[in-house]
């Protein structure tokens, strides 16, 4: 706003609005990005809004398509990701969303892993599939499946998890990429479980990597916002999306976000390491069936995570087979106590859910099967507790539904 001190305002409210309104002039850089909680940007002339508003644009008009907070954040994944660009969106499926929008048309085929968050399958098969989009699935964890599967129709997109949700397994994106790159498509992977500290999959050949800023990157389980990082010209198609369809994050939620990414790396070092201990141990235990974490030896692709991730950084994930099946895996988590009984992860607190009754509930039977979910599944998100209250908390878990399922037996 003009510095109109000076101007006859009489009326109170007229005042009032303007008083409120001046923006401190500050001289020093602050050290925190700061909050630009505002949706609007006043330009000097009609010239100048007209040039802000253009392509490209040469400043602030509007925070649905463009603000400080919101780029910053986009910059400072971009820079973590490896890419040339990056945007900040309004969520992971909004991030997701974008990705894929910006490259598929009527007509085009997405082929995606059968082992994928589920509701990313659902968005390909209700939004996606619904403007004439094919979607096919694949076991992304076997190049031959889906070399296969490319050269048998042409492909706009190979979709890819980096450690896939909830199973853990764990695509090889130098295979991957270049197998997409061979059948004329883009290679598009979703980096939520991994995040940028363990695994940079621009670097591995894929075009576009999306992030549920939700998980690791905020961090805190207090913010929902997703991003997207890669090519400039492929980002500039993922922010036409972004902007038409107006998945744009708030100013404070980027905030939240930038905050959580100061504290990543020691954050990440602390998941990994507890998620380590806890399925060494959960592996001996004979209440648990399999236990399946990358770090682990027996992890099927075991060789694929330790060329790809950082050295002795395997994340914070982990999945369990409860022996006793779905009764079992639910009793589980009805038992614990120190961990937290909600549907997120990659937060400071540890989350444990049952994926066949939560997450991939929109799955048959048969689909949980192809998509390697076993009925006791359970996922964890292993937080930065003590590792012996939850070593505690889970042992009391596993113990409970054991005796549970002997009391339903009679025995
Ligand atoms: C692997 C993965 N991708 C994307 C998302 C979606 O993120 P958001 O809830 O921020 O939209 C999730 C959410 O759980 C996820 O687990």
């Amino acid at each position: 706003m003009n510095d109109d001190r000076n101007e006859p305002v009489r009326g109170f409210s007229t005042r009032a609005i303007r008083a409120a309104s001046r923006t401190p002039r500050v001289d020093q850089r602050p050290t925190s990005v700061p909050i630009y909680q505002t949706a609007t940007f006043a330009s000097h002339d009609a010239q100048e809004l007209g040039d802000v508003a253009g392509e490209p644009r040469s400043g602030y008009a509007y925070s649905r398509i463009s603000n400080p907070t919101t780029n910053a954040l986009g910059d400072a994944y971009a820079e973590l990701a490896g890419g040339e660009r990056g945007l900040a969106l309004a969520s992971g499926m909004g991030a997701i969303h974008a990705a894929l929008a910006s490259q598929l048309r009527a007509g085009d085929r997405v082929l995606a892993p059968l082992a994928i968050y589920g509701s990313t399958r659902a968005q390909l098969l209700h939004t996606f599939a619904g403007f004439g989009v094919e979607v096919a699935f694949v076991d992304a964890t076997d190049p031959a499946a889906v070399t296969e599967a490319l050269a048998a129709h042409p492909t706009r997109v190979l979709y890819a998890e980096t450690i896939a949700n909830p199973t853990t397994f764990v695509s090889d994106h130098a295979r991957l990429a270049t197998l997409a790159h061979e059948h004329g498509a883009t290679y598009i992977v979703d980096n939520t479980f991994a995040s940028p500290y363990v695994c940079r999959p621009l670097d591995l050949g894929a075009d576009l990597v999306v992030e549920s800023a939700t998980k690791f990157l905020g961090g805190h389980s207090d913010v929902i916002a997703g991003v997207v990082a890669g090519r400039e010209e492929l980002i500039a198609k993922v922010e036409r999306v972004q902007i038409d369809t107006g998945a744009t994050v708030g100013p404070f939620d980027a905030f939240l976000v930038l905050r959580g990414i100061l504290t990543l790396a020691i954050r990440m070092e602390r998941h990994a390491a507890t998620a380590l201990a806890l399925a060494t141990w959960l592996e001996g235990h004979a209440g648990v069936q399999r236990v399946l974490y990358p770090g682990l030896a027996s992890h099927p692709q075991r060789a694929v995570a330790m060329r790809q991730f950082r050295s002795g950084v395997a994340g914070g994930m982990l999945a369990i087979d409860v022996a006793g099946g779905r009764e079992a895996g639910r009793a589980v988590i009805d038992s614990l106590r120190v961990t937290e009984l909600t549907a997120s992860l990659g937060s400071v607190h540890t989350i444990v859910v049952h994926p066949p009754s939560t997450s991939q509930r929109q799955l048959s039977e048969s689909e949980l099967y192809e998509a390697g979910i076993t009925p006791g599944l359970l996922r964890i998100s292993v937080g930065l507790e003590d590792f012996e209250d939850l070593q505690a908390d889970l042992e009391f878990g596993l113990t409970e539904s054991s005796r549970l399922a002997s009391a339903a037996l009679g025995v």
